[in-house]
């Protein structure tokens, strides 16, 4: 925040720079000594005037501040511009009366020194403001402490105070201070304001009885008439100050209406021609305000005490005399109750810590007067002013010069003008004007104003600078008057009128009226007469002697402290805004010195400016020295000046600094500065986007590495982890597999549950599909219990799935399959290859059967039907028939006829080889009378055999034979069957009548 804030001060203080020197042509020059035509009044005046229409109020000569009055509000004085124009270098801001301030103030605190600030110029100039300015920025900028805020509270509160007793209005200022004013501000090491001191200097109490046509009175009687009146207290800020009213109260508001009251006191004269006061009525009420006896002051008013040498004679006073002896109470008493307000305020600034301490005076007083009628006031204020002129002309010659010999340049002395010898006119002891004053006051015998005049015209009338009527030529006479005097002041000629002098002068307050006063019961009033100057017989010095010395004391205080000056300017007798009244302001500035001021300022070298800040300031003008000059300064400034070509008249380099001698040199190196200063900034701006650019890129360059880095890391890390992770694992499978056979233990717990799940996972891949696939995933040695349990249980699983979906049909045929497998399993050839041959529930439709055959067998139900070849018994000849088998009989069926029908009860067997024919002879029992046994070959043999058996329901009644067989023919008479095998199949009737079968005999 507080960065940032100086950010924004520096950024404004940069354009203030750069605009200051650049913006002259505008609003001309913000230094007169930068001005060309530096003799000419009129130059002087148009700059002057060209800055106030633009409301630059404020122009410097050097460190010397011109302001005018602008009679209106500017925003000027704002916080932000006193913090703008803290600490700051003097030229690097336009002039302000801040900067003047601050130059002190800086100046006082670095080099530990007093300081004072100068403010003059005619009533109405704005000295009085310029000097609260100052206070006001002194009270905001300078560093506090809680505690030491009451003093800061309390300078800046007792201006308002001693406005309203010392100010007044005047056709010339509504506000007008009547009386000067020195001010001391005293701040310890730390520049921290801890304690004042106020001096003030001829307050003008004949404002107490007189007051011009138009003009008022002290504001403190309006105050305490208006009872502090809204708008009257708001203008004089009085009620922000109890703290010093305190103490008012009734003493100090008695004493002032007191002086009110005296205003009223009517004389008379009696028949004596005395002086009497009929109605008593005022001088009760000043005798209860005064705290004196009204008897006495009646009579201190209308007599005087004259002391002869043993006794007091009191004598009456004609009306004259009395209204003087009131007049001169009234201003006595205001006059120092003032200088006792003064000396209250002094002693509530006082500061009691006796650390050491720095001071800045402001001294705010009255400027050069020249009215149409002059008298003792203007004399004093204007002899003031020569005083203060000739310490101005000391103090900057000497300060010139001292510069100067400091920096080792040649100086060639100017001419100016020396006013001390007015100075002397006006007070050398006993030769001077104050002094002849005085002794014409003192004189015994009958002094006057005139006598007065004459003894000047006696005494210094042959001085140079004095002229009266009777000294002047024929020329000069018209334009002074009988009772008038002139001096040729150092800034005009100012013709006096001597009426007043002498009575001013004296400033009289007859011993009777002292007395009644010293007397009074007024605590205020009682510090203001004190009884011991009733015991000092000496006469009090003058007014005149009196403002002498404190005038000579104020120059010591002045001369032992450095010294900065603001001459404040009038702009018009309207108090108009705006309005620049072009011979007023010739007048003022002649009579404030300002030629002069700048001719003395011109007379060596118009700019002078430190080698750094100058080569700071136009180094760019220069390849050698821009951007950076890395040697001394003041090479730097050389090269740079050698490199613009200034002239050898025209500069001087010092020690420190560079002399510039005209304004025209330095405003051609602004030029090209201003000039230059467009290249460099495309430059500026061109090194500074690359710059922006490149820190850009290399930024963005860092990060993308940072990130990449970062992310490498990443990936290394997690590869890392990964192979940490797999040589555990594989350290942990092979200690797991070293120990698989031992019992279970941490070493191969993992292993063993890894090789299960592995196992059983695998396995559930490679599980056998059908009952017949014997195959077995080939079990870990842990494992091979549970393998033969879960095979076991598969094989059932797998088992009873195959036996669920089984049909009825194939049940039956399997069945069946199983009596042909009990009967010729391992007993017949070809049985292997017919297990594969499905049975078949017939071998002849319905269809096929004679349809007599079937109304014979009607009754009866067909199980099977094959077509068979019959062998007859006797001569073995082929024929084709059918065998049908119902539940009861089978029948061999010729067409339409059966040929044969065996009784199931009646069979006896059923004979069939061992070797691959498909021969079978049905045995039939004897006794049933049968044909005898049916010799049949079937293509189906095994098929018909098991059907009929199982019709039969015998299982044991079918033999295979070897080699031969016998079978019955006819009772008695059996046959014979020879089963052989060989190359062909053949069936044929042997030799011997029997019938050989002969069957190819094939591996199986
Ligand atoms: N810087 C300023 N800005 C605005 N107004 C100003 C300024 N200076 C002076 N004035 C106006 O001018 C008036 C007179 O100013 P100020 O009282 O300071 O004059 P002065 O020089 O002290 O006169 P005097 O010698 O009579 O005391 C002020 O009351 C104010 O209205
Ligand atoms: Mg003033």
């Amino acid at each position: 925040m507080e960065s940032k804030k100086e950010d924004v001060r520096r950024k404004h203080i940069r354009l203030h720079m750069e605009g200051a020197l650049t913006a002259r042509d505008k609003v001309g020059v913000q230094d007169f000594v930068l001005l060309d035509a530096y003799t000419s009044e009129s130059a002087f005046v148009d700059n002057l005037r060209k800055r106030f229409n633009e409301n630059l109020i404020y122009t410097y000569i050097g460190t010397l501040l011109v302001s005018v009055n602008p009679y209106q509000e500017l925003g000027i004085y704002t916080v932000s511009q006193m913090e703008l124009y803290q600490g700051v270098n003097f030229f690097e801001l336009p002039p302000h009366v801040y900067a003047i301030a601050d130059n002190a103030y800086r100046m006082m605190c670095s080099e530990l020194n007093n300081h004072f600030i100068l403010i003059s110029g005619e009533s109405g100039a704005g000295k009085t403001e310029a000097s609260k300015k100052i206070l006001q920025y002194f009270a905001v900028t300078c560093p506090m402490t809680q505690s030491l805020q009451i003093a800061r509270d309390r300078l800046l509160l007792s201006n308002p105070v001693l406005e309203a007793f010392g100010n007044a209005r005047t056709l010339r200022n509504d506000n007008s201070s009547r009386f000067g004013k020195y001010m001391d501000i005293q701040f310890d090491f730390q520049g921290i304001p801890v304690g004042g001191h106020i001096i003030s200097y001829l307050i003008e109490k004949s404002r107490v009885v007189y007051q011009n046509q138009g003009e008022r009175n002290f504001h403190i009687f309006y105050q305490l008439l208006a009872g502090g009146e809204e708008e009257r207290l708001a203008f004089l800020g009085l009620e922000r100050d109890p703290q010093l009213y305190k103490y008012l109260s009734q003493n100090l508001f008695g004493i002032i209406a007191s002086v009110l009251h005296l205003g009223n006191i009517g004389f008379e004269e009696d028949d004596q021609g005395c002086a009497t006061i009929p109605d008593t009525h005022e001088i009760k009420w000043i005798a209860k305000l005064l705290g004196v006896h009204p008897a006495d002051l009646l009579e201190a008013l209308t007599h005087r005490k004259i002391e002869a040498k043993t006794e007091e004679v009191i004598c009456p006073l004609t009306l004259e005399l009395s209204v003087y002896a009131r007049d001169a109470m009234a201003k006595a008493v205001y006059g120092r109750t003032f200088t006792w307000l003064v000396n209250k305020i002094n002693s509530s600034l006082v500061n009691k810590d006796f650390t050491r301490k720095t001071v800045i005076g402001l001294l705010d007083i009255y400027g050069f007067e020249v009215f149409d009628k002059n008298g003792f006031e203007q004399f004093c204020i204007n002899y003031c002013n020569e005083k203060l002129q000739q310490l101005l002309i000391e103090r900057t010659l000497k300060a010139e010069q001292a510069e100067y010999e400091m920096e080792g340049i040649e100086w060639e002395p100017i001419k100016y003008f020396n006013n001390k010898i007015i100075c002397d006119l006006v007070e050398e002891r006993h030769k001077g004007i104050i002094s002849i004053l005085d002794e014409e006051c003192i004189r015994p015998g009958p002094a006057t104003d005139l006598s007065f005049l004459e003894k000047l015209e006696e005494k210094v009338g042959k001085h140079a600078h004095f002229e009266t009527r009777k000294l002047a030529g024929p020329k000069g006479r018209k334009r002074i008057g009988w009772m008038e005097f002139r001096l040729l002041h150092y800034a005009g000629e100012v013709t006096y009128c001597t009426k007043g002098f002498l009575e001013k002068n004296n400033d009289l307050l007859y011993r009777h009226l002292k007395e009644v006063l010293c007397k009074s019961k007024n605590v205020i009033l009682r510090e203001c007469f004190l009884r011991a100057e009733l015991e000092n017989r000496r006469r009090p010095p003058t007014v005149g002697t009196q403002f002498k010395n404190s005038l000579s004391s104020l120059l010591e205080i002045l001369i032992s402290k450095e010294p900065s000056y603001i001459r404040c300017i009038k702009p018009n007798d309207r108090k108009e805004p705006s309005k620049f009244d072009d011979f007023l302001i010739r007048h003022q500035i002649k009579y404030l010195g300002l030629m002069e001021h700048l001719r003395v300022r011109r007379a060596g070298f118009a700019y002078r400016r430190k080698y750094e800040h100058f080569l700071q300031r136009y180094k760019s003008l220069c390849p050698d020295t821009w951007p950076h000059w890395h040697g001394p300064p003041a090479e730097g400034v050389e090269r740079l000046i050698n490199y613009m070509g200034y002239k050898p008249e025209e500069y001087k380099l010092g020690k420190t600094k560079i002399f510039i001698r005209f304004p025209r040199t330095l405003f051609a190196t602004e030029d090209a500065l201003e000039f230059c200063k467009h290249q460099l900034v495309a430059r500026i701006q061109a090194t500074y986007k690359s710059c922006l650019g490149r820190r850009e890129y290399v930024k963005k360059r860092q990060a993308a590495i940072k990130l990449e880095a970062h992310w490498r890391g990443a990936l290394a890390r997690k590869a890392i982890q990964r192979r940490k992770w797999a040589v555990r694992i594989i350290r942990k499978f092979i200690k797991g597999f070293i120990s698989r056979n031992k019992p279970l233990c941490p070493d191969n717990e993992e292993f063993i549950v890894f090789v299960r799940k592995n196992y059983i996972l695998n396995l559930r891949y490679h599980l056998p599909k059908t009952v017949l696939d014997k195959s077995w995933l080939r079990p870990p040695g842990i494992l091979e219990n549970a393998s033969d349990l879960l095979r076991k249980m598969c094989v059932r699983n797998l088992v009873q799935k195959y036996c669920r979906g089984i049909t009825a049909e194939r049940k039956a045929m399997m069945q069946q399959k199983v009596v042909t497998s009990e009967i010729f399993r391992g007993r017949k050839d070809g049985y292997t290859e017919s297990l594969n041959q499905p049975f078949a529930n017939s071998r002849i439709n319905e269809g096929d059967i004679n349809p007599k055959v079937l109304q014979l067998i009607s009754h009866e139900k067909i199980q099977y039907g094959v077509p068979v070849i019959k062998y007859d018994r006797k001569g073995f000849k082929a024929r084709q028939r059918q065998l049908i088998l119902t539940q009861k009989a089978a029948y061999v069926v010729e067409l339409a006829k059966i040929k044969q029908k065996i009784e199931y009860s009646a069979l006896k067997g059923v004979s069939t080889s061992n070797l691959r024919d498909g021969i079978l002879v049905i045995h039939v029992s004897p006794e049933d009378k049968q044909k005898g046994d049916a010799v049949l070959q079937c293509g189906h043999m095994f098929e018909a055999v098991t059907k009929l058996v199982m019709l039969v329901k015998k299982e044991n009644i079918v033999n295979v034979v070897q080699g031969s067989l016998q079978f019955f023919i006819s009772p008695g008479k059996e046959g014979t069957i020879v089963f052989d095998t060989g190359p062909e199949e053949q069936i044929y009737k042997n030799k011997n009548g029997q019938l050989t079968v002969v069957s190819v005999r094939r591996k199986s």
